[in-house]
């Protein structure tokens, strides 16, 4: 058997992705616009083996359960017509304690190590479809630089494409507020945000049409729009999210110190724009000249809790061997 090792990077969005339309194939109500970063990725080897009664996964050395995962390689499996259970395991490659361990760079090293230990030799759009069963962020994060996903309407129309980088030299600085776990999942509370918020249906008509203008604006090199159309993405998703039932936020007071902070940069006539996923984090986009005056602004509060990285690449198959 193959033995495969595939390496992802993990996304941040830009534009945000939140809801899905149907669980089940993990289909977005809107589009979404990523950056994929460089310093943080999953290694994940995968091998099919014929003596195996269930599938194995670790993390990180430990041994976890495979209740998520089974149902992942069980597409891979039909797909590739083998029957065979695997051995999972994964390396996640983000400094300690960052809080960004993410479903995104996981779900994508394993479609493209387990599609590829079953003997499958998927394009990127094939890829993307099948990441984006495990984990929606996942479907961006088999390409590099930018990327949108392409909300669709079923399975095949559902998928991301890599978008070209604009002629701007992108930076992102990660503000760690709070590295412990997350009290609700993005997934759960995404489902009661979408069954309860009544923002809801205004946030999807809002996203949708600024995924387009994003696009235009990465075009057209607009980092002004870029940042602007970022920080009004995150912040109407959280607001979303602060409507639903029960009312829920994932940003603390120091979400808020960091935010202001960039506030204040710009006020400055720095180019800085906040954004935050399903945590407290806070996640600056600038353009890399800036980044030691950012990272001034935020020694006082944040000293050594700041992570800078830059666009990373696509996810590519690292090792492979034959045993
Ligand atoms: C806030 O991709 O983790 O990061 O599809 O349920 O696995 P599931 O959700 P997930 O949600 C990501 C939400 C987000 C925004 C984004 O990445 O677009």
């Amino acid at each position: 058997m193959t033995a495969i090792t595939a390496r992802a990077h993990t996304n941040i969005a830009l534009i945000k992705y939140w809801g899905k339309k149907d669980p089940q194939l993990i289909l977005p109500y809107t589009d979404s616009v990523s950056l994929t970063l460089n310093d943080f990725y999953t290694d994940t080897t995968v091998e099919f083996d014929d003596a195996l009664t269930a599938d194995t996964f670790s993390l990180d050395g430990a041994a976890q359960p495979t209740k998520k995962i089974t149902p992942f390689l069980d597409l891979v499996r039909q797909r590739a017509e083998i029957t065979a259970f695997a051995h999972v395991d994964s390396v996640n490659h983000v400094p300690t304690a960052a809080g960004l361990a993410s479903s995104a760079s996981a779900y994508a090293a394993l479609a493209l190590a387990a599609s590829r230990a079953a003997g499958l030799q998927l394009n990127e759009i094939a890829l993307s479809r099948l990441a984006r069963r495990g984990s929606g962020s996942a479907t961006r994060s088999i390409y590099g630089g930018l990327s949108i996903w392409h909300r669709g309407d079923d399975d095949a129309t559902s998928f991301a494409e890599s978008l070209p980088m604009p002629d701007l030299d992108l930076a992102m600085l990660v503000v760690l507020v709070d590295a412990g776990p997350k009290p609700i999942s993005s997934r759960n509370l995404m489902a009661n945000t979408v069954a309860t918020s009544p923002y809801y249906p205004a946030w999807v008509t809002h996203n949708q049409k600024a995924a387009q203008q994003m696009v235009s604006a990465l075009s057209a090199n607009d980092f002004a729009t870029i940042g602007h159309l970022t920080e009004q993405s995150s912040m109407q998703m959280h607001a979303t999210i602060l409507a639903s039932d029960p009312a829920f936020t994932y940003w603390t007071p120091e979400t808020l110190k960091a935010w202001a902070i960039v506030k204040q940069l710009r006020a400055n006539g720095i180019p800085a724009y906040a954004t935050m996923d399903a945590g407290p984090n806070v996640k600056i986009l600038t353009l890399s000249d800036y980044v030691p005056q950012i990272l001034q602004a935020l020694q006082p509060d944040f000293a050594d809790r700041v992570l800078t990285t830059m666009p990373g690449p696509a996810a590519q198959v690292i090792g492979g061997t034959h045993v």
